[in-house]
């Protein structure tokens, strides 16, 4: 039963898309189970380069299906701009979206923005991409799916009320300029028809993969730090980026996996507010942001990522609540030249030592990290594809990392094409 999960393990961002790429090759399904186009998987291989909100990463492959699945909220307009890109690209792969996939409408993008102004000095810093608002409307039994795009004579009946009282909050709630209810119909008649022929059952694609003995990756966004559960709330994205989420967002059941690969950067970083207790200083962030060959700023949104050292707490946590049994590494180049690299092993809180990850944010947000330094390494790791030629400093920062989150790394990703990879173990098996 071979489903193989690959996950963000920190705040998102970690490369997911990359080593998807790459690990697609032995997969005939790669799932999306959460998230929306506030994701940005980039992809470079021979096809060129790509950055993918909503379609999985292992388009560029001939033999893939790739999944959109239940739990993705889908902004149908970026789908089909994706979709078009995927064709006029020559990319290989097929997609599909799930029939009940919640749609992102218009009034959610306003609404995300709105609320954002509204929280002012406390905003979240979300992507403005309306995720959040979609998820909102899903749980209250408000949302509109996929499937029923196919049907406007139903929607007739449903949508003006779900718009009046969308218009009714954007005005007088916000004080927002309201939305156009017929022009919104219009639209969604476009969308069925233009996205009928991607329209699924997505649980019978995995399910029936996943049967036949196929190997099938379930692709995360996001990250396990930003899970609307067990991540840093109330700065945190909408839904489950964590494994859980893979089993409602796409319909299959535990005895499915087999295995659970967390993607560490082989630093941090997050975009947008939220308690960060590795967080470096601007000139060192600045340093890091702007080393190897692509640079951290938001795939989705261009923000600069703000920057810190390894953290082993929130990582041990992270391989905990997501039952991780391997990782890989990303960007490790990025640290090529560092006199010494710091882990943080531990965290001060209150004038105590704690290893234990504090999830309430306002806690969190007190923790001072206890650093573990390392010598770094001399020669580069850009592009290396082989064990024997990874520097010694760089394998014993590698090691101390898989000792202090007690798994194994498979591979470790050492630039952003497909090939800058070095597998030490296989990870589909
Ligand atoms: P939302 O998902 O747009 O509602 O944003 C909520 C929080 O999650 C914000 O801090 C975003 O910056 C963060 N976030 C959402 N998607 C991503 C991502 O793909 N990578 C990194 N951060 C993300």
């Amino acid at each position: 039963m071979p489903a193989y999960a690959v996950l963000g393990a920190h705040w998102g961002d970690e490369g997911k898309g990359k080593v998807i790429d790459y690990l697609a090759e032995n997969a005939t399904v790669v799932a999306r189970y959460s998230g929306g186009n506030n994701a940005g998987h980039t992809v470079m291989n021979d096809y060129g380069t790509f950055s993918f909100h909503l379609v999985p990463s292992g388009v560029c492959w001939p033999h893939t299906q790739n999944v959109i699945g239940n739990g993705v909220v889908v902004d149908p307009d970026v789908l089909l701009d994706e979709i078009k890109m995927v064709r006029n690209a020559g990319l290989p792969g097929n997609v599909f979206v799930s029939d009940r996939a919640h749609v992102i409408m218009p009034y959610h993008v306003v609404l995300d923005r709105l609320e954002e102004e509204r929280r002012g000095k406390d905003a979240i810093g979300t992507t403005g991409r309306g995720v959040g608002p979609a998820y909102v409307d899903k749980v209250g039994r408000q949302g509109i799916r996929i499937g029923e795009l196919l049907d406007p004579e139903d929607l007739s009946l449903r949508l003006p009320d779900i718009i009046r009282f969308k218009n009714e909050t954007i005005t007088k709630l916000y004080g927002g300029e309201p939305v156009d209810a017929d022009a919104i119909f219009e639209q969604t008649k476009r969308w069925g028809a233009e996205l009928k022929p991607y329209i699924a059952r997505s649980e019978d694609i995995v399910g029936s993969a996943i049967d036949g003995g196929e190997n099938v990756i379930l692709e995360g966004a996001q990250g396990a730090l930003l899970d609307l559960d067990h991540g840093t709330y109330p700065f945190v994205t909408s839904s489950n980026s964590t494994v859980g989420g893979m089993l409602t967002g796409l319909g299959i059941g535990p005895r499915a996996f087999a295995g659970v690969t967390g993607v560490f950067k082989a630093y941090c970083t997050r975009v947008g507010a939220g308690p960060f207790p590795t967080e470096l200083n601007e000139k060192d962030a600045h340093t890091i942001r702007n080393a190897g060959p692509v640079g951290e700023f938001g795939a989705t949104t261009g923000r600069p990522r703000r920057i810190g050292w390894f953290d082993a707490v929130a990582g041990k946590y992270s391989v905990r609540v997501n039952g991780m049994d391997s990782m890989v590494v990303t960007r490790l180049d990025v640290l090529d030249g560092w006199e010494s690299i710091k882990i943080c092993v531990a965290y001060e809180l209150n004038g105590v030592r704690t290893d234990r990850f504090p999830i309430e944010s306002v806690l969190l947000g007190r923790c001072k990290p206890i650093y573990e330094e390392i010598p770094g390494w001399d020669g580069s790791t850009a592009g290396i594809t082989r064990p024997e030629q990874l520097p010694v400093g760089a394998k014993r920062y590698i090691n101390r990392l898989e000792e202090l989150l007690g798994i194994q790394a498979n591979m470790i990703s050492t630039g952003p094409r497909r090939n800058e990879s070095l597998e030490l173990r296989p990870s589909i098996k």
